[in-house]
Parts: structure tokens; sequence; C-alpha cells
């Protein structure tokens, strides 16, 4: 059992605490200078078994990082559809219960008090989950050390409902272990949504029963990739991919961690892995096609879709077939950077363009995502696109993702769209962390605090347009992050900025506090095994000596 000390000797300790709790809470009280220990052993009771998951992550967490065992109380199965409404009389330990009321989604309440231990109730299995987040966060950074926890009251909630992170596994590809781990990092940072980006100009990633010789043929390129944009190629066959099985278990690791999986496909443009496969589906059919052996957006060449029968027959299977093995709501279609050229260029095209009343290649292109878009409907799923798709004209049951700058995501607003903003020059960290970063990537800087202070509410929006603002995203494209170091490198510590601008209230939002408190989460990233960039605290040493 849990060993109980109050230490009433270190007076004022309470009010003086300060917390390391990344993200924020909404609110948090010390309550009395009193603590609790989690000792080995100390039991985790679960009000009914769908929060077993929760409990077991506790133990796997605490045992792993910690070297402490918990006892887990197995929960009896219960026809209760209600939570029960006070923990139990003489209860001491780690008590999780699900207390299945209206109000916002992963919301929760966390307790510690010296005689009765933690008490988390969750609005939510959410909620639960995200409160054993925020215990994890009161938990010793390194093992050895008493975890002596401080009696607190916290009152919690997400600011926005979508909290993502992109991973780009084209242009260098990660096995499932690391996608795996990378969901875990999600999960510590209260994160919901894994953004896969599947598809590009260098591969073809995920497998497809509908048309195998994607991932035969369009899964491999002839090279690495070396140097700066465009990069010249060594010739080294380079691939790999996902099959239906790594799928599944990815979609549910993540589940369990609350967190969506959304693939995207990227169409019609960034499709010369597509191309490579079916050269017939290009408007230059004659050319030889290869998988991209170097960087960007080939208006050099052909990576674009060709409106043909046999092109959309292609669209409705592998977006069917990824509809079905996906089981989250949302499905992405890309739509980003598409090379209009290839369609100007092509007599075929034209004419198809003539035929269907389109009256330019942004029109075409709309044309292209309304098909998804009916395919995704049809199968009762909605469809996210990159903003180009708002260029000529998209319905408004789509979902924009503004990755240009906040005026693509205000015109998204106003034309009634829901909108996730992962505005590039505040969001990507694959741009070099500062200006003498040279392990990551020539573009950049983009600093922690500018992660930190990114606006996610555009000003001067009606409260209608405000209320449409369903999250924001960091995304990490992988051009120049060839291993798993180095994308850890890339995401820490701006992920974790990320993750407070995103659940925070905005009372909350502290910059000086978070500096503070990210000393004390690079232990935690050391805890994790994890790599991350010093380039915040170099920053810090160089204004210091001024
Ligand atoms: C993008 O960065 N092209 C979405």
């Amino acid at each position: 059992m849990a060993a109980i000390f109050a230490i009433s000797s270190i007076a004022g300790l309470a009010q003086e605490r300060q917390f390391n709790i990344i993200p924020e809470p909404v609110e948090i009280s010390a309550t009395g200078n009193a603590t609790y220990q989690i000792g080995r052993n100390t039991p985790v009771f679960v009000s009914e078994t769908g929060l077993q998951f929760s409990a077991d992550y506790l133990a796997d967490y605490m045992n792993r990082y910690l070297g402490i065992p918990l006892q887990i109380e197995k929960a009896k199965p219960s026809k209760r559809k209600t939570a029960p409404k006070a923990r139990p009389a003489m209860f001491s330990g780690i008590l999780l219960i699900d207390k299945k009321n209206s109000e916002v989604s992963g919301g929760y309440k966390l307790s510690i008090t010296a005689d009765k231990g933690v008490l988390i109730e969750g609005n939510d299995a959410a909620g639960v989950f995200y409160g054993i987040q925020t215990l994890i966060q009161l938990l010793p950074t390194r093992a050895g050390v008493l975890p002596i926890l401080p009696s607190v009251q916290i009152v919690d909630y997400p600011r926005f409902a979508y909290r993502g992170m992109h991973l780009d596994v084209v242009r260098h590809f990660f096995p499932v272990d690391f996608i795996k781990k990378y969901i875990d990092y999600l999960a510590l940072h209260k994160l919901n949504y894994f953004h896969w980006h599947l598809t590009d100009d260098q591969a073809w990633r995920v497998e497809m029963k509908c048309r195998p010789e994607l991932t035969q043929q369009g899964s491999v390129r002839e090279g690495e990739i070396f140097g700066l944009y465009p990069g010249k190629y060594e010739p080294l066959p380079y691939g790999g991919y996902y099959t239906h099985e790594d799928v599944r278990e990815i979609v549910s690791y993540a589940a369990e961690r609350q967190i969506t999986v959304i693939p995207e496909i990227d169409i019609p443009g960034h499709c010369m892995a597509v191309l490579a496969t079916y050269p017939q589906f290009s408007t230059t059919p004659d050319e030889p096609k290869k998988c991209a052996l170097t960087w960007g957006i080939f208006n050099k060449f052909n990576n674009v879709l060709a409106p043909k029968p046999e092109v959309f027959d292609f669209l409705k299977d592998v977006f069917s077939e990824l509809c079905d093995l996906f089981p989250g709501q949302y499905i992405h279609v890309g739509g980003d950077e598409c090379a209009k050229r290839w369609w100007e260029e092509s007599e075929d095209t034209q004419r198809f363009m003539q035929e269907h009343n389109l009256k330019d290649e942004k029109a075409l292109q709309s044309y292209f995502i309304h098909f998804v878009q009916q395919v995704v409907n049809g199968k009762g799923k909605t469809l996210i696109g990159w903003d180009e798709i708002l260029e000529g004209g998209i319905s408004e049951d789509c979902v924009v993702m503004n990755w240009r700058r906040p005026a693509s995501g205000v015109k998204a607003l106003k034309t009634g769209h829901r909108t996730i903003f992962t505005c590039s020059a505040w969001s990507y960290f694959n741009l070099k962390e500062s200006r003498t970063q040279i392990e990551i990537a020539p573009r950049g800087p983009l600093s922690l605090e500018k992660v930190y202070e990114f606006q996610i509410v555009p000003d001067s929006l009606k409260s209608e347009q405000e209320k449409l603002i369903w999250g924001a995203q960091g995304c990490l494209w992988t051009e120049y992050i060839p291993t798993t170091w180095k994308a850890e490198f890339a995401i820490f510590p701006r992920m974790s900025a990320l993750s407070e601008n995103v659940w925070s209230p905005l009372k909350k939002k502290d910059w000086n506090n978070f500096a503070r408190k990210v000393e004390t989460q690079v232990e935690r990233y050391e805890l994790w095994g994890a790599r991350y960039s010093d380039a915040f605290f170099r920053m810090q040493d160089i204004e210091r000596k001024r």
C-alpha cells in the first residue's frame, strides 16, 4: 500500500509551489502542504473495464521509466450506464472514474489528497486518459526519486477539439515501431489526431489490395537523395511501405491512446509515384516515368493526374479501400501544389475541360477533389484537403487545412468551412529552429517562441466564423530528416509549445512560464530517451551574455 507523508514543516510549500505541467491546465490549485507518495504496488482502481487501458498505461509508464510497479485492481464488468457518484469509502491509491457526462470531451478533474491519494474523474474515457497524462507530469523526471505528489486540485479541458501532428513518411520512410513511438509522443502531449502523409512524388507507402502494383513498383525509388533542394540522388534503392496489417496495428495503437489516424493520399498533383506505376494516367503517357529522385513541386517532371476514365476508376478504388481500412471519420485528399502547366499543355485535358464546362485549371482541380469527396462521403466519411482545394470552389462540408498564410484560413472560415490551422511559418517543424542550427533543414528559422505565439484565432472574425476553427496542427516534412533521431530533434521541444497553444485557455498562455517549464520538459525527453534540439537554450545563453 502507498505510504502517506505530511510535510507540514515546509511552511508555504503549497502557496509557492510551481508546477511544470505542459500543456498548462485550465485551473490548478494547491490544497495544502500535505503530500501523497506513490509507492511500490500502490493500487489503481478503475470504475469500469473501459478504463483498463488507462490504468495499464500508467502502470507501464511508472514501471518503465521510474521502476515502480503498481498494483492494478481489475474492474468487474458492470451493466451500470452511469459512473459511481463518489469514491469508495476507505480507498487509498489511484482511482479512475469515467463520469460519462455531457461536458467537454477530454475534460477531467484530478484531485490529490494525503489520505485518499489520486482521483481522476474524466468527462469521458479521453478525459481519464488526459488526467493520467497530467499525473505523469507531476511525477519525478528521474528513476530513483520518490514520487511525492502535492495536494492539488486540477480542473482541465481542451481549448480546441482538433490537436494534431503530421508526419511525412514518403520523403523518408519510418518503421512501424517509430510510428508508434511518435503516437506515444502525441499522447503525452494530449494531441488527438495523427495526420499520416502516405503518398507523394517519391513513393506510395500504403498497401492497396485493389492495386498491388502501387507498392510493388511505387514504393521504391532508385536512389537516396542527398544535399540541399532539389538534391542529388545516389544509386541506392530506397523503399518501404505499410501493409494492411501494419495499418491496423497502428490505428488500434493510436485509438487506445485517444488518437485518430487521418490518412492522406495526395492528388491530383504530387503523383509521380502513381505515374511511375501507371504512366498512362498522365498527360504525357509516352514519356518514361520514375518515382521522383529529387525534391520539389515538379514543373519540370510531370506529376499530375490526367482527367481520364481509368484515372477516375483508380481514384474510386483507392479511396474506397482507404475508407474501409481506416476506421476514423476523416480522409485527407491532399490537393496542394498541383502544377497546372501539364493540364494547360494537354489537348486531351483541354477537351475534357470544355466537355465538362470547366472554365479553367482551377475548376479542373475542384472537379478531381469533388469526385473524391463523393467517394469518401459515400462511405459516410468527411474529406479534408490542403487550402488549395478552395481555389476552384468546394462544397461546405470539406474541412480545410490551412498550410499557407493565415489569410487562406480566414477565407476558408468566411466561406463556411471547418478549418485546421497549420500555417507553415509557425507550424512546420522541419524548418530549422535557429539561424545557426545545421542539423535538419536549410530553411527557417522557426523558433520555439514563434511556435508558442502562433495566433490560432485570427483577428476580426465573426463569432460564427470563429466557431468553425477546429484546431491546429504541427507538421513534419522529411526531405532532410532521414533518421528517427532527426525526427525527434525536429519536433522537440516545438511540439510541446504547440500542445500548450492548442490545449490551454488563452488566459493561461504565458511564454515566460512556458520557457521556465521547458527545462523540466527536457528532463522528460531524456527520461523517454527522445532526442531534442537545444537551440532554445543556446539562444537564451546568447541573450544572457548580451
Ligand atoms: C504543403 O506543404 N505543400 C502542404
